[in-house]
C-alpha cells in the first residue's frame, strides 16, 4: 500500500538524507513511495540478526541503530548509525547471511523495502546502486578487520599475554 502524503514527505527526507533523492527521477520516487512500508521502532528492538538469512532492506528515518557482532560474552557494538543511514543491503548483494545484528538505540521510524523492489528499482539506479555498493565493501572490509583482531586478541588471551576481555 502506497504511503501517505505524510509519509512520503518523511521517506522523501529520508532518502535525501542517505543522498539518494538527487539521484532518483519521480518516476522511481514514485515507485518507492508505493514499495516502501513504514515500520516504528522501539529502543532495543533487534531489525537484523546476524547469521540469519535477509530478505529486507531498512532506512532509517527517525532515530538511531546500533550494528553488533557477536562475541563468546557480550557483543559488540561496532558502529552507531544515526536518521539517514541505511542498513540490510549486505545481504540482499551478496545472498549471504546477516553480517551483523541491528538493534534500535532509540524510538524511531524505519522504512522497509522487500529484496525485489530493492533490487529492481534501488539498484536499477546506476548513481544509488553505486553508493550502496561502495558503502557495503566499506562496511565488509571493516568486518574483516573486526574479524583479524578479534582472532589475535583470543589469541593473545589464551597465550596469557593479556587479562581476558568480554
Ligand atoms: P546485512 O549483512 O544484510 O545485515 C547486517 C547489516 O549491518 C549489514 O547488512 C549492514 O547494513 C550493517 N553493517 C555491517 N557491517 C557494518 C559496519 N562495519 N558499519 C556499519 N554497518 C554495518
Amino acid at each position: 500500500m502506497a504511503l501517505n502524503e505524510e509519509d512520503a514527505a518523511l521517506l522523501k527526507r529520508a532518502l535525501k538524507s542517505a543522498g539518494f533523492l538527487q539521484y532518483l527521477n519521480p518516476g522511481e520516487i514514485e515507485a518507492l513511495t508505493r514499495a516502501f512500508d513504514k515500520t516504528l521502532m522501539k529502543k532495543g528492538e533487534v531489525l537484523i540478526a546476524q547469521g540469519t538469512i535477509g530478505s529486507i532492506f531498512y532506512l532509517v528515518a527517525e532515530g538511531s541503530v546500533g550494528v553488533y557482532r557477536k562475541r563468546a560474552f557480550l557483543d559488540k557494538r561496532i558502529a552507531l548509525l544515526p536518521a539517514g543511514s541505511f542498513v540490510g543491503e549486505m545481504a540482499l548483494i551478496s545472498k549471504q547471511p546477516r553480517s551483523a545484528t541491528v538493534a534500535c538505540e532509540e524510538d524511531g521510524i524505519v522504512f522497509t523495502l522487500l529484496r525485489d523492489d530493492f533490487r529492481n528499482i534501488l539498484l536499477g539506479n546506476p548513481h544509488v546502486s553505486d553508493m550502496i555498493q561502495r558503502l557495503a565493501v566499506k562496511r565488509k572490509e571493516e568486518l574483516v578487520d573486526d574479524e583479524i583482531n578479534e582472532r589475535i586478541r583470543l589469541r593473545q588471551q589464551s597465550a596469557g599475554q593479556e587479562p581476558p576481555k568480554p
